[in-house]
């Protein structure tokens, strides 16, 4: 074999290595541990979505099927049947079609699935009804998770419903329906070394990506000129945006999920972005707030210095033990305080907590987990009581204040000022990590930033 053809076999970009490859085994092997002799999990890709006439959305592969395949094709179900002598791991997935290739892209095919991609078995997606009813037999429990595709919760019903015709001829359909979700989303919850390593390194690129927004704002420009900074950063480490960037100048930094993008950035006022890639499904979210002109007002440096001391507050309590509200409250506490000593809110801080006083300047939680979905799944609650943060865990603490004008009782001073603080943080052993930590948030660094590019 010459080198040519090595080269010619080598892995796409969208395939993994080889220790990305026994991870994935690693994962189907935890799953159909828990799932059980007896069992069979059933997991669709995401469906294509159209855009409008002939264009469809970039396809994004759903989260679920993506932890345990790696695949990133559409048109494919994932099937995991515990103990099956043939093979446990089943995938279909589309054939492989010179034509249809020419027109629309490279695809793995059945032999593709199973020497790539670890699949013990592959069949074409077009065989699917006649082959799935098969694999059902005799397996008491399904795993799947209904409700979110409702044509393949049709499909499922169709398969199990074929069997259960056949049954005076001996065959057992399943009778348990499993959701998958409860097992799958707390694995997902705790990361391991390499999708840590994946999450710092996507932490690494947003950094570049609101360092170079730094450097190049000056008042009057538009903000979707700032989006494309933070968009070439992205593309040119081969990412993408893990959500719609929010490039918020002066009001607009007061509405939460701000993406017009469209206004003209002031002299004189701050700007929100809240922007992060997205890396081989792996999302960071990182915001920073910074003033368009590069020096904060008195007022902005006020609310800005009382919003970082809450985040580093809440930093210091997502440590192992403790509860998953507690970053929260850490937070909350630092913003009351610091809303009482600018004279914005009147009282006693402990009562004005207790009465949520502070919402009406904070009206959203202090994070989420992050992982493959931006706001990542596992239960927050176990058991009516906060989760125990345990090592493993990465989430988002993002303390803000906004003060729209016309706030009643506010100085003017004060208004149009939106200001949030958002960084990545990995739970530790021993304490935590901050993911996204090179990213610039110091007053004082952000000023000799701020428009210092050329
Ligand atoms: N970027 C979405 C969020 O911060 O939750
Ligand atoms: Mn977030
Ligand atoms: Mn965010």
């Amino acid at each position: 074999m010459n080198a040519t053809t090595r080269n010619a076999r080598r892995p796409s970009a969208d395939a993994f290595t080889p220790a990305m490859a026994k991870e994935l085994a690693r994962r189907r092997r935890q799953l159909m541990r828990a799932m059980g002799q007896g069992s069979i999990a059933v997991i669709p890709s995401a469906p294509v979505r159209v855009r409008n006439h002939d264009v469809e959305y970039p396809y994004r592969q759903d989260s679920d099927f993506l932890y345990l395949t790696g695949f990133t094709e559409p048109g494919a179900v994932a099937v995991l049947v515990p103990g099956r002598p043939q093979g446990e791991y089943v995938l279909f997935c589309r054939e492989r079609d010179p034509v249809m290739e020419t027109w629309h892209g490279r695809r793995a095919g059945q032999e593709g699935a199973v020497e790539r991609f670890g699949a013990d078995d592959s069949f074409p997606i077009s065989d699917v009804d006649d082959i799935l009813p098969g694999l059902l037999e005799d397996r008491v429990r399904v795993y799947a998770t209904l409700g979110r595709d409702q044509d393949f919760d049709q499909k499922l019903m169709g398969w199990v419903n074929r069997l259960k015709e056949q049954a005076r001829s001996g065959v057992h359909p399943p009778h348990e329906f499993v959701s998958l979700e409860y097992l799958l989303h707390d694995m997902r919850l705790f990361k391991s070394r390499a999708e840590i390593r994946l999450m710092r390194e996507a932490g690494a690129i947003s950094t570049r990506a609101h360092v170079r927004a730094m450097k190049a704002c000056r008042p009057g420009m538009m903000e979707y000129e700032i989006e494309a900074e933070l968009l070439y950063e992205f593309r040119r480490a081969g990412t993408e945006p893990a959500y719609p960037s929010i490039v918020g100048g002066g009001a607009n930094g007061c509405i939460l999920h701000y993406t017009e993008n469209n206004a003209r950035l002031n002299d004189g006022d701050l700007l929100l972005i809240d922007a992060g890639c997205e890396l081989q499904g792996y999302a960071s979210d990182i915001t920073r707030t910074f003033p368009v002109n590069g020096r904060f007002s008195p007022a902005q440096r006020e609310l800005y210095e009382v919003v970082l001391e809450a985040q580093y507050a809440a930093i210091e309590q997502a440590v192992p033990g403790n509860h998953w509200n507690d970053p929260h409250m850490a937070a909350v506490k630092v913003l009351t305080r610091g809303l009482v000593s600018l004279g914005l809110l009147k009282g006693r801080p402990a009562q004005l907590i207790k009465d949520g006083a502070y919402r009406q300047f904070y009206m959203h939680r202090t994070g989420h987990w992050l992982g493959l979905d931006v706001h990542d799944v596992g239960d927050y609650k176990l058991d009516e009581t906060w989760r125990l943060l345990e090592p493993g865990m990465v989430m988002t603490v993002e303390p803000g204040l906004y003060i729209p004008a016309g706030t009643k009782g506010v100085p003017k001073r004060f208004h149009d000022i939106g200001i949030r603080i958002e960084d990545d943080v990995l739970v530790t052993a021993d304490g935590y990590d901050v993911l996204t930590r090179d990213c610039p948030k110091a007053p004082d660094e952000i000023e000799a930033l701020v428009g210092s590019g050329e």
